[in-house]
């Protein structure tokens, strides 16, 4: 008897999965449990007639509560997907699905990406640094006067004594010098910061590129003709580029690039105030002054290096007159740029280990 008993126990559990069965699941655990020809709690009711006449009472007491509480759960279960499947009466099955949100990258982070691989490719290796710099890495060792305006608090983001918001990606110069001997080929892209107003062509905030090579024997043909052809890859192998004098306190000689306006093709235009020539970055071959000031050796190594504004260069190549729309996160405007490479650089997530990783120059 105890036998017949332990089984109604162990029905008693199968009571859980009621609630939980779909249509087809729960037409087969009728049939398991109460079908009339081999249903579990059948057998036991069949079992019956052969007990003693107090065991039949017990057994078949809690068979006959056990069957209606079965009976019970499966009439809910049936009511309840009953009421879902006329739910789902009021939908059209026949409506084309929603399309998928696809994320993608900024226009300016996808144009930082394409700048640097085009420098991958002529030998330089992407890194990044801080944010955070002191006086010595943003200005001094980069051979600034210390009487220049940019160390002015006012032009600059201090967080404290000498600890400022680098205004300039060109620190990660005085990293790499003092971190690693020359051969060097680098390009850093990051962000920046200046008390600058926000508005059309300015913000505090902005990305830059900085390019450096510092090798034995570089020479100002290197120089030039390492940015024209990046230019000429990044734009259009037509062209055109000039380098105008210009001055940093890092570089000597130094140089303004400009490229023949994107918009007109050098005719003249609003965009390039009707010059033909657009301004790209500011160059130039490192001054022996900071070699030195990394105890590198200025008489044996020569070097030159870029700044540029990926901002300004994804303007200039779309037209894009206002600044401000690369930091109002306004998918309307920011979905136009979702482009072929875009895809490619997503599916490429997904399906390796996603593109190379940046390596980080460590502060020593
Ligand atoms: N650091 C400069 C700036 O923010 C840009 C620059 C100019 C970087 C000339 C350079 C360079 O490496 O050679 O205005």
């Amino acid at each position: 008897m105890s036998d017949l008993l332990a089984a109604l126990d162990s029905l008693r559990e199968r009571l859980d999965e009621i609630p939980q069965a779909d249509e087809r699941r729960l037409q087969e655990l009728k049939t398991e449990l109460l079908g009339r020809k081999a249903g579990a709690l059948t057998e036991i009711l069949k079992a019956l007639p052969g007990l003693e006449p107090d065991e039949r009472k017990r057994v078949g007491g809690a068979a006959n509560a056990l069957k209606r509480e079965l009976e019970r759960a499966i009439d809910a279960r049936e009511a309840s997907l009953k009421q879902s499947a006329t739910n789902l009466s009021g939908v059209d099955l026949t409506l084309p699905g929603r399309r998928q949100w696809g994320g993608g990258l900024h226009l300016v982070t996808q144009v930082v990406d394409e700048i640097c691989d085009i420098f991958r490719e002529l030998g330089f290796t992407r890194v990044t640094g801080s944010e955070a710099e002191t006086e010595r890495y943003n200005f001094y060792a980069l051979n600034f006067p210390k009487d220049h305006p940019a160390l002015d608090a006012q032009d600059s983001f201090y967080l404290g004594g000498d600890v400022l918001l680098r205004t300039h990606t060109s620190p990660v110069q005085i990293h790499t010098l003092e971190t690693y001997p020359p051969p060097i080929r680098i390009v850093v892209p990051g962000r920046c910061y200046r008390r600058d107003p926000f508005d059309a062509s300015h913000s505090p905030v902005f990305e830059q590129i900085e390019g450096f090579a510092v090798d034995d024997g570089i020479s100002f043909v290197d120089f030039k003709a390492t940015l024209a052809a990046w230019a000429r890859r990044f734009f259009s192998p037509q062209t055109k580029v000039r380098f105008r004098p210009s001055y940093f306190p890092f570089t000597e000689p130094s140089a303004e690039m400009d490229v023949q306006c994107q918009i007109c093709a050098g005719s003249g235009c609003a965009a390039c105030k009707q010059t033909g020539w657009m301004e790209i970055l500011g160059s130039g071959m490192v001054h022996p002054a900071v070699l030195e000031n990394c105890k590198v050796d200025s008489e044996k190594y020569t070097g030159f290096a870029w700044g540029m504004g990926p901002e300004r260069i994804a303007m200039l190549r779309h037209g894009i007159p206002d600044i401000r729309v690369f930091f109002d996160s306004d998918v309307r405007f920011l979905e136009q740029f979702i482009g072929k490479e875009e895809s490619g650089v997503r599916s490429q997530d997904l399906e390796s280990d996603g593109p190379a990783p940046e390596s980080r120059l460590l502060t020593p």
